[in-house]
């Protein structure tokens, strides 16, 4: 299942803009304050109406006023184009409106590509807490087949349909579309929370901050020794000296994360051992995940990291991209956007205020000069993604 487009209009900078045809591994960039943080927290904001409801959503990003485009009054929508596992292509719209002071949902839509069944199937068609829905979805696509649409009244405005219905689990694609979101994952990594020790326990992803890397290491040490001596392997290629890495139980129930340099005889523990050290290791625990999240962004990877071995590791989000889903990485580095095909290459560009989205393949010029052998991250500093540099 893959994103094909997400079109968003009054969040924040984002007043109008559309990504599409979107590639399995999108990488963005754009100048400081070009919305690539933002477009990820399109991601996030849906994540939490789904799982909470869009009025806490708004909430957390200062209030409906706060998020709205500086200048305008909404609504604030988002409209998602996904590929469901049968292939056919299905479009989810979130709306939302201020009613009274609060966020509701001003419309909420799913529905399917019109194609050659004729009319799209709304299978969810909400305003305000009322609305309709499909009872039959199963025979979308059957020989004469009609919609059978059954109405409801939703407890709470604000709540969104294909969560507050609890027959949707039957539905497919709502089904698919919910654990797209549901598992949408950002990798926002902090040196300084994978140091100190961790309480022993269990856990089969790397967390957002990255603070019970120890645990995760423990659990492909454990569960998956292909991919844990895989990691070494690399690592060892990588990080000079760093031959083996284990995570320690101690005494009192923790588990502390210990890198031993071939050269002597006593390991450092993650709290003595260097920034890029840690950052790496905990990007291949990341992608090396046995189970890769459908949905993964991460910001900025070159952080800490020797600027040659960007290469790899585009390389190895793409591979993520192909076991997983969907890797969407922000990147202020040239040597990492030189692994990326032109065709995963989005850039940002803040106009009046607000961000105009550009895609690198749709460029005449940076096709020819690609195809000419030119890498697109020194086109990039050669200032040929237009409008792109601060200057
Ligand atoms: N409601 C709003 N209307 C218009 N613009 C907004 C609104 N809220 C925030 N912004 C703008 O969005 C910017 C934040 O952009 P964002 O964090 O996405 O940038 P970025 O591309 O991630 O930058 P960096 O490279 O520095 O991380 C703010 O600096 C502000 O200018
Ligand atoms: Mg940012």
């Amino acid at each position: 299942m893959q994103i094909e487009s997400i079109e968003i209009k009054n969040y924040r900078l984002f007043r109008d803009a559309k990504l599409g045809n979107l590639p399995q591994l999108a990488i963005i960039v754009g100048a400081n304050g070009s919305g690539k943080s933002t477009l990820f927290d399109v991601f996030t904001f849906l994540k939490e109406a789904l799982t909470q409801n869009v009025a806490t959503a708004v909430a957390r990003r200062g209030g409906f006023k706060e998020l709205v485009s500086r200048g305008e009054t909404g609504p604030i929508s988002m409209t998602v184009k996904f590929r469901e596992s049968g292939g056919r292509l299905a479009t989810y719209q979130l709306d939302i409106a201020e009613d009274a002071g609060r966020p509701v949902v001003d419309r909420e839509v799913l529905k399917f590509r019109r194609g050659q069944y004729g009319q799209p199937w709304h299978f969810v068609d909400f305003s305000r807490g009322h609305g309709s829905a499909i009872t039959n979805e199963s025979a979308y696509g059957e020989e004469g087949a009609k919609e059978v649409r059954k109405e409801h009244v939703l407890d709470d405005p604000s709540v969104l349909a294909i969560k507050g219905l609890g027959q949707f689990k039957e539905f497919r694609v709502v089904a698919e579309f919910r654990s797209l979101i549901e598992n949408w994952h950002i990798s926002d990594f902090h040196i300084s929370e994978a140091r100190p020790s961790a309480e022993a326990g269990y856990a089969e992803h790397l967390s957002t901050r990255g603070d019970n890397i120890a645990q995760v290491a423990q659990y492909l040490y454990e569960h998956h020794r292909d991919k844990f001596d895989r990691v070494l392997k690399i690592m060892s290629e990588r990080v000079p000296g760093v031959t083996k890495v284990d995570a320690e139980p101690t005494v009192d129930g923790r588990l502390v994360l210990r890198f031993q340099d071939g050269s002597f005889k006593d390991p450092f523990i993650a709290r003595y051992v260097s920034d890029g050290t840690i950052k790496m290791f905990a990007y291949l625990i990341l992608l090396y995940d046995p189970k890769p999240h459908p949905l993964l962004a991460v910001e900025e990877p070159e952080n800490h990291l020797y600027p040659d071995l960007m290469l790899e590791l585009a390389e190895e989000f793409r591979d993520y991209a192909r076991r997983g889903g969907q890797v969407f990485v922000s990147t202020h580095s040239p040597d990492f956007v030189n692994g990326a095909k032109l065709e995963e290459i989005f850039w940002l560009v803040k106009r009046k205020g607000f961000t105009e989205v550009h895609r690198a393949l749709d460029s005449d010029t940076l096709r020819g000069l690609v195809e000419e052998g030119d890498l697109p991250g020194a086109l990039w500093k050669q200032g040929l993604f237009e409008g792109a540099s601060p200057k």
